[in-house]
């Protein structure tokens, strides 16, 4: 599998000129997916994304299973820690990329992807927890990379995987659930296409999985979905012709017209 590249070569095509069809998973295995049939039924996944609070075996049987580059962030009970390995240490999954507080492109779609884990703080025993100041200064260590690949290649990002929603968008009122204010903040400022989270479950299937804020529209992926994120910047004009018309805002999932409406600025 290829490594994610931190420094992506300039010289590259770093925009994606077609759909990039995603699996994204969060809080629980589901059987559907932790089957020996997903590589069939999968077979056109190009990368997977977990949003938090999974155990290591699940990513790692998905990164075996796909053949797919598996990224992911950890949630506030860090599932993906506690698998214990050679004399009772932790270790990561293996053949997956920990994405938090981390800037990288996937080299296999052009992706540029950003990670932040953990829930608020609400209580002393989960290990991933963040006051608001803490995330907002992970968000400030990963604004250079950020503010270099808008200024290299016209975005600063593509895809922000999280494990918590930003804050009235899609979260729940108690402590553990409120969403993160600062991250309200990380989607005006750099403004990725998709940002897709976990930590609320949403066991009513009537109810919307898909809001947009600001530029974003942000995806609940709990316990899965498949997000074909959409070409993600109009081509370069050839010299001469006439500039191309905007893109259609792109539907994230078939469930996208049930946006919610953007709430109050932060
Ligand atoms: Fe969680």
């Amino acid at each position: 599998m290829t490594e994610p590249d931190p420094d992506p070569d300039p010289d590259q095509d770093a925009v994606p000129q077609r759909a990039v069809r995603a699996l994204a998973v969060s809080d629980q295995i589901d059987q559907r997916i932790y089957s020996a049939s997903v590589r069939q039924r999968m077979a056109d996944v190009e990368i997977v994304f977990s949003c938090g609070d999974l155990p290591a075996r699940y990513l790692e049987f998905l990164a075996d299973a796909l053949d797919k580059p598996v990224y992911y962030v950890l949630g506030n009970h860090a599932e993906e820690l506690t698998r214990q390995g050679e004399q009772g240490q932790r270790y990561l999954p293996a053949g997956c990329t920990d994405l938090g507080g981390k800037v990288l492109r996937d080299p296999a779609t052009g992706l540029i992807l950003a990670g932040i884990p953990g829930s608020p703080k609400y209580c002393e025993d989960e290990p991933e927890q963040y006051s608001e100041w803490q995330i907002f200064a992970m968000m400030i260590d990963m604004a250079p990379r950020l503010l270099w690949n808008r200024w290299r290649h016209g975005r600063a990002l593509d895809v922000l995987i999280t494990h918590s929603p930003p804050r009235d968008v899609g979260d729940r009122p108690d402590k553990p659930h409120r969403g993160f204010l600062a991250l309200r903040r990380f989607l005006r400022w750099f403004r990725p296409r998709y940002q897709l989270h976990g930590h609320v479950h949403l066991y009513d299937r009537s109810q919307s999985h898909v809001r947009r804020f600001a530029a974003t529209e942000v995806v609940n992926v709990y316990p899965y979905q498949v997000v074909d994120l959409e070409r993600l910047a109009p081509p370069v004009p050839e010299v001469g012709a006439a500039a191309p018309a905007p893109l259609a805002a792109p539907l994230a999932t078939p469930r996208a017209a049930e946006l919610g409406r953007e709430p109050p600025a932060w």
